[in-house]
């Protein structure tokens, strides 16, 4: 174990390697090269709390322990990021309650039902910003709606069922928005209105589970905003067929700016709105 004034743990090459291969197998999340001494630097910690004295022992310690599975856990909380704020990325919001919405209230209108994901939602601010488009919308007043968020670290979760957020998550937030979805509590932190939040459900799910997502319902749009980034090619195309398999026909997933599904061949197909890409199943 490192003492005081001891150097930090290297991470060589072979120990990066093994670890990449634990975690890709576990969430689909690729521990890249350059990612190296990020890794060295948030998992320091473990291996001090943990009494290892390199990266190889913790290695064998995510394998072989009996405490490896929850340690597991604990690592690629660490090492994935998190970062979320409300109202994220306006003008793909903007494109979806002038463009998607329309056209998946058309197609539920029978049912007067309207289910959503955000899958990879983290600590809540992506689900309650979708509820907070649709609560309020005349066209769906007395309508059954229901925002789904899901994530694989119950930590993000446990944040996001209290609804509780500071200042970092609200930075996108116009003063409009702040008084009509949230109540003021001490020290700038703020909590989602009751009805923004009746909504909205939470469930762990860790999206390379194939047969966990098979259980979930139908959804008529499903964001996935920032997550698919993290993940090998492999991974990337099984989940989008997931995706698939959960819309309903007529049905979009909305990603992430940097993310595009240009480069998979899937079965959506591509539309071009005034304000976004999206993908629909046909
Ligand atoms: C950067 S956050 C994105 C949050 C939100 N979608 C947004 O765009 O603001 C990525 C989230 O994806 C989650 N994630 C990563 N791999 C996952 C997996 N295999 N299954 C479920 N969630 C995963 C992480 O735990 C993290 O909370």
């Amino acid at each position: 174990m490192p003492g005081f004034g001891e150097p930090r743990p290297v991470m060589s090459r072979e120990e990066r390697h093994l670890l990449a291969d634990l975690f890709e197998k576990a969430c689909g999340f690729v521990l890249r090269d350059d990612l190296t001494f990020v890794a060295e630097r948030r998992l320091a910690p473990r291996l001090e709390a943990l009494g290892l004295r390199d990266f190889a022992a913790y290695h064998r310690f995510l394998r072989f322990d009996p405490r490896g599975p929850d340690e597991l856990e604990t690592a690629i909380d660490l090492l994935v990021p998190h970062e979320t704020y409300f109202f994220r990325e306006p003008q793909q919001l903007d494109a979806f309650e002038a463009e998607v919405l329309p056209e998946a209230e058309a197609r539920a209108r029978p049912t007067r039902r309207l289910a959503l994901w955000s899958a990879g939602c983290s600590t809540g601010e992506e689900p309650y910003t979708l509820a907070m488009l649709l609560v309020d919308r005349p066209s769906l007043a007395g309508w059954e709606l229901d925002v789904l968020g899901t994530d694989l670290s119950k930590k993000a979760l446990t944040h996001a069922r209290r609804a509780e957020f500071g200042p970092t998550a609200l930075r996108a937030t116009t003063p409009e928005q702040l008084a009509r979805c949230f109540e003021p509590l001490t020290g700038g932190r703020h909590r989602v209105k009751g009805r923004f939040r009746a909504p909205v459900r939470f469930g762990l799910l860790n999206l390379i589970d194939e047969r966990a997502a098979a259980l979930l319902p139908r959804f008529d749009v499903i964001f996935c905003r920032n997550v698919l980034i993290y993940f090998d090619p492999l991974t990337r195309r099984r989940v989008v067929e997931l995706f698939y398999e959960r819309l309903s026909p007529g049905g979009c997933l909305l990603l992430g700016h940097s993310e595009n599904l240009l480069s998979l061949s899937t079965r959506f197909e591509i539309v071009q709105l005034k304000g976004d890409l999206v993908y629909r199943r046909p």
